[in-house]
């Protein structure tokens, strides 16, 4: 038996291809926990989710995101933590970090729209780690996709067997509700966007008589039969499976109108995993193990560029974080103590005395820590599932200002530590490349490197386009083909060899030409 402290916390995240509607669903959770009383406060901090560069709003929204990074509150007896992720897409490597430090997540689907681009790459991310999925399909209001084909397009395309336990009366402007089939009750639709609304008929079963107050007859037909069908095609909630992260449970409604979201929350907290064993390089770390542990995994530079502080978010594994005690950070091979550790409950920031597994905590930080770090009692351990991913895009860094050269160093060594981007040294002359997911990164780079560090660049575009860590058993092979392909070849943060390559034929030439060598497309050196 578990402490109830952990037992009771569900860390999350929200997920979705932008638009989908994440941030409405996670303001509706938010008003649902008494967290915040009127609808939009979360809306209001949202990021620009355009394609387009537009970096001064990408800066307004760093300091607004510390605040919605965490957003915990209590809901029935249970501490809820929802991790932010960012919408835009070159920010997706923010977003599988954030994933690492998550128990489960809720992914939103757009009715109309379906599977979409990002909504396909965050999934394979959560099959990596096997996190455990329930799926939201949203804006059930608008006439979008038949349930059934939203259900199998889902299951084909992002490859998880589903399990529907809720299902939609109507759509579109026939939409009048959901019935509950986990709780077997009714909750018919109240278009009602800033206050949240039960409006709950419990019915023993769909031949209760008392749903003709409520339904036509024509549409408790339609309801028994496509709900007798999903149950006969989809079968009944195997809870074990869905935390082993092999089954998705699937919800309906319509978040904008508060709809189908009580049903969410309720199973939600019902079946998903509290925080639960991690794996470290060393050994698996468990969460109720007395002596405390945690990694970080994600940072964030403050805006004054006269304090140069940073708050790294901590997430906790096992034992229980205080206060103003000595903890060992095991890269740094040294013992720290944090007076001003932060607590996040929805839109506030508190100081915190202790944190349990499953919460994160804010550090106040002035350099000590990158992406990855582990804390511990004394003992050294390096939490897996935090690689780096291959970027798409790579430049090499060009020095405008010679009298600057230390200021743009620890610049780019101190935003790659946070994660912005991943640096890359290449011979000969220690050139150094960067490495981003998208073009915003590289904006982003320059001005904070121009603001914060006085120094200044040019980036010079690269015919790169991804990235492979390359291992061999043969440590004299590995050294020649870092030779023989030199020009190909950037050393990570970590020392670890990267062949860079232009495209996938060159990269499968290469494979072929050197059966030895190995190649992974993250630096965790999984294939
Ligand atoms: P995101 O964080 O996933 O990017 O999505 P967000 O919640 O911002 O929602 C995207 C748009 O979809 C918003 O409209 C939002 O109001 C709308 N939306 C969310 N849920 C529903 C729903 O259940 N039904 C319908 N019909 N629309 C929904 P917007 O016009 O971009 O913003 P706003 O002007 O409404 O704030």
């Amino acid at each position: 038996m578990l402490n109830p402290e952990i037992e009771r916390r569900k860390t999350f995240a929200i997920i979705s291809h932008p638009d989908a509607g994440k941030t409405t669903l996670t303001e509706k959770f938010l008003l649902f926990g008494g967290a915040i009383n009127t609808a939009g406060a979360v809306k209001r901090n949202k990021a620009n989710q355009s394609n387009t560069s537009d970096f001064m709003e990408i800066e307004r929204q760093r300091g607004i995101s510390v605040a919605t990074s965490v957003m915990g509150f209590e809901y029935a007896d249970k501490r809820i933590n929802i991790l932010d992720t960012p919408g835009h897409k070159d920010f997706a490597e923010d977003t599988y970090r954030t994933l690492s430090a998550v128990d489960s997540v809720i992914l939103v689907v757009d009715c109309v729209k379906g599977v979409e681009e990002q909504t396909e790459k965050l999934m394979s991310v959560c099959r990596m780690r096997n996190t455990p999925v329930i799926i939201f399909i949203n804006k059930m209001d608008r006439e979008g996709k038949e349930p059934f084909d939203l259900l199998d397009e889902i299951e084909e395309k992002l490859n998880i067997s589903l399990c529907p336990q809720s299902w939609p009366i109507g759509q579109g402007h026939t939409f009048k509700g959901v019935y509950s089939i986990y709780h077997k009750q009714l909750n018919l639709f109240h278009s009602d966007k800033s206050k949240v609304t039960d409006s709950v008929v419990k019915v023993s079963n769909l031949n209760d008589s008392a749903l003709l107050d409520y339904l036509q007859e024509k549409e408790i037909s339609n309801l028994k039969d496509e709900a007798e069908l999903a149950n006969g095609v989809y079968g009944d909630l195997d809870a074990s499976l869905y935390r082993e992260g092999l089954l998705a449970p699937v919800f309906f409604g319509s978040a904008i109108n508060n709809f189908g979201i009580k049903e969410l929350l309720d199973t939600f907290i019902e079946i998903a995993p509290s925080p639960k064993h991690r794996e470290a390089e060393e050994r698996d770390v468990l969460v109720d193990e007395k002596n405390f542990s945690g990694f970080v995994f994600k940072i964030h530079a403050n805006l004054d560029p006269k304090h140069r502080d940073r708050i790294a978010f901590l997430r906790i594994c096992s034992g229980k974080f205080e206060r103003n005690k000595f903890y060992y950070h095991t890269r740094q091979d040294k013992k720290m103590k944090f007076a001003n550790p932060m607590d996040f409950m929805a839109n506030e920031k508190s100081l915190v005395e202790e944190a349990w597994p499953g919460d994160v905590v804010g550090l106040y930080d002035s350099g000590n820590f990158k992406i990855g770090d582990t804390l511990t009692e004394g003992e050294k351990l390096h939490f897996k599932g935090i690689p780096s991913f291959s970027p798409a895009i790579f430049k090499e860094v060009e020095n405008m200002d010679p009298m600057r050269t230390k200021q743009l160093e620890k610049g780019i060594e101190q935003l790659t530590d946070e994660g912005v981007a991943q640096l890359f040294v290449m011979q000969p002359g220690n050139r150094k490349v960067i490495g981003a997911v998208g073009e915003l990164q590289f904006e982003v780079i320059n001005f904070r490197l121009e603001h914060e560090y006085g120094a200044k660049c040019r980036f010079r575009t690269l015919t790169y386009s991804r990235s492979r860590w390359v291992t061999c058993d043969d440590k004299k092979k590995l050294d020649e083909f870092v030779k023989r392909k030199q020009a190909h070849i950037g050393t990570d943060k970590e020392g670890n060899p990267v062949y860079l390559s232009d495209n996938d034929f060159m990269l499968d030439m290469t494979k072929r030409d050197y059966p030895d060598m190995e190649f992974y497309a993250t630096s965790e050196f999984k294939k």
